[in-house]
């Protein structure tokens, strides 16, 4: 990054008039192809940020058409937690922007080593993203480590099996603000039972309330809510979904569906599959999902994609070791090629009783690794077999499998956040 640039952060008490707000949005409007931020947009942008307490990191710089120093690039992200086992700390990255005008100068490189740095300096062993192009983050030690699947669902062809799980209560159609004041409790309630799960942020309630939508610049009008009562009255799960008009095959748009078991999850299902005059339902699967195992016709359920989730990066070994489940004891002496530092070396990986440590050595690596591959294994969406296969791990093939078996989850990692 040349001597013109400089790296800074917008404090989030920064006075709402200052024009430096509406830059600093407008850049993510710009390269994410959208409408410039509107007067209804940038108040919902600082709510969020100031309720998350976000870093919002920017480089600057002076020039013909800026107003005075401007930021043409941005970088804003929050300290969280995400469930492997135990909540570890996390940086949740939300945005980043270089305008067109500024990039392949070195703007991404130079935030991303600052920010990864401050979040490593602050005590957060793992940081998140999702990406907008695959080709991004591998070379910053970042890999997807979990996936969704894309399916459709022919309600027509909807039928649970006898020996599906079933639920009491109730299902009931609600507004979204009726629905509101019960979300944090229910997204927690996930976050804590499912390991990969990242915590939802402000945003997250903002959309998922309807309160916010960016197609409509204000209070959603399309989002439509079904919640489930348990047999006390009390709302334990709920699917947010928004129908899609009347061409055929006249479909709904399933956005979320969060419960608090398998049971619940298929009586939410069967009730929007029941919905008169759909006859599609779309939406986005995890792996692992109960769904189209518990279907007396599975092919009621199509899959038509495949694409990548959570993108992980470990910025501290030792303490996301201490912090993950591990399902299985073992050890096998990793060595990381880290291009940014945070892992680099060789680090004996052991469990015992479940309780991981990673601890610095000079013995020689049975396992060779990049950071990316290291974190692509770390919610046990991929296994070290995959891995291996495509040569982006090396070693003996028992002591690949010692690993793969090491980094195994009984469970498939799920994530319901979006950033
Ligand atoms: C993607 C983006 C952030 C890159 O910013 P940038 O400042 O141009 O990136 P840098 O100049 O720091 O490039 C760093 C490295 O990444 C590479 N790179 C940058 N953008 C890339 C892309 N889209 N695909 C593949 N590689 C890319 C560069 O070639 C460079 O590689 P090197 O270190 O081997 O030389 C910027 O182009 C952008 O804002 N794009 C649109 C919005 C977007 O996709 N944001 C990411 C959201 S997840």
């Amino acid at each position: 990054m040349d001597a013109r640039y400089r790296h800074e952060i917008l404090p989030l008490d920064t006075p709402d008039d200052d024009p430096r707000w509406r830059a600093y949005v407008d850049i993510f409007s710009a390269v994410f192809l959208d409408s410039r931020a509107s007067d209804e947009g940038l108040p919902v942008f600082r709510e969020h940020r100031r309720a998350d307490e976000a870093r919002l990191a920017m480089v600057t710089t002076e020039g013909p058409g800026l107003d005075g120093r401007a930021p043409v690039a941005g970088f804003n992200w929050t300290r969280s937690t995400i469930n492997c086992g135990t909540q570890v700390p996390v940086m949740i990255i939300n945005t980043i922007g270089v305008l067109p005008s500024h990039r392949r100068r070195g703007l991404l490189k130079s935030m991303m080593g600052t920010e990864l740095g401050a979040a490593a300096a602050d005590g957060v062993p793992l940081a998140v993203l999702t990406a907008s192009e695959a080709t991004i983050y591998g070379r910053f030690g970042f890999a997807p480590a979990t996936q969704s699947l894309d399916v459709e669902i022919a309600t027509g062809r909807f039928a649970l099996r006898d020996d599906a799980p079933t639920a009491g209560g109730t299902v009931e159609f609600l507004t979204p603000s009726a629905f509101a004041p019960h979300w944090r409790r229910v997204a927690d309630a996930f976050q804590d039972r499912r390991r990969g799960a990242v915590t939802q942020q402000h945003m997250n309630y903002l959309v998922e309330s309807g309160e916010w939508s960016s197609a409509d610049q204000g209070p959603s009008r399309s989002l439509r809510v079904a919640a489930h009562f348990d047999d006390a009255g009390t709302l334990d799960g709920f699917a947010l979904f928004r129908h899609k008009g009347w061409s055929e095959p006249v479909t709904s748009e399933v956005v979320q569906l969060t419960a608090p078991s398998p049971a619940v999850e298929l009586s939410l299902w069967r009730a929007l599959a029941d919905l008169d005059l759909v006859e599609r339902l779309t939406a986005q699967l995890q792996p692992g999902n109960v769904l189209p195992h518990a279907l007396r016709d599975p092919r009621a359920v199509k899959f038509t994609g495949l694409g990548d989730n959570v993108w992980l990066r470990v910025l501290d070994l030792p303490a996301a070791a201490a912090g993950r489940a591990f399902d299985a004891d073992g050890a096998v002496r990793i060595g990381i090629d880290d291009p940014l530092g945070f892992c680099a070396g060789t680090w004996e990986l052991r469990a015992v009783d479940g309780v991981g440590t990673a601890t610095a050595g000079t013995d020689p690596a049975e396992v060779s690794l990049g950071a990316d591959a290291l974190a692509q294994l770390w919610l046990g969406g991929t296994t070290a077999w995959e891995l291996a296969a495509a040569g982006r791990i090396t070693g003996a093939p028992e002591a690949v499998a010692r690993l793969g078996r090491l980094l195994r989850w009984d469970t498939a990692p799920a994530n319901r956040a979006e950033f």
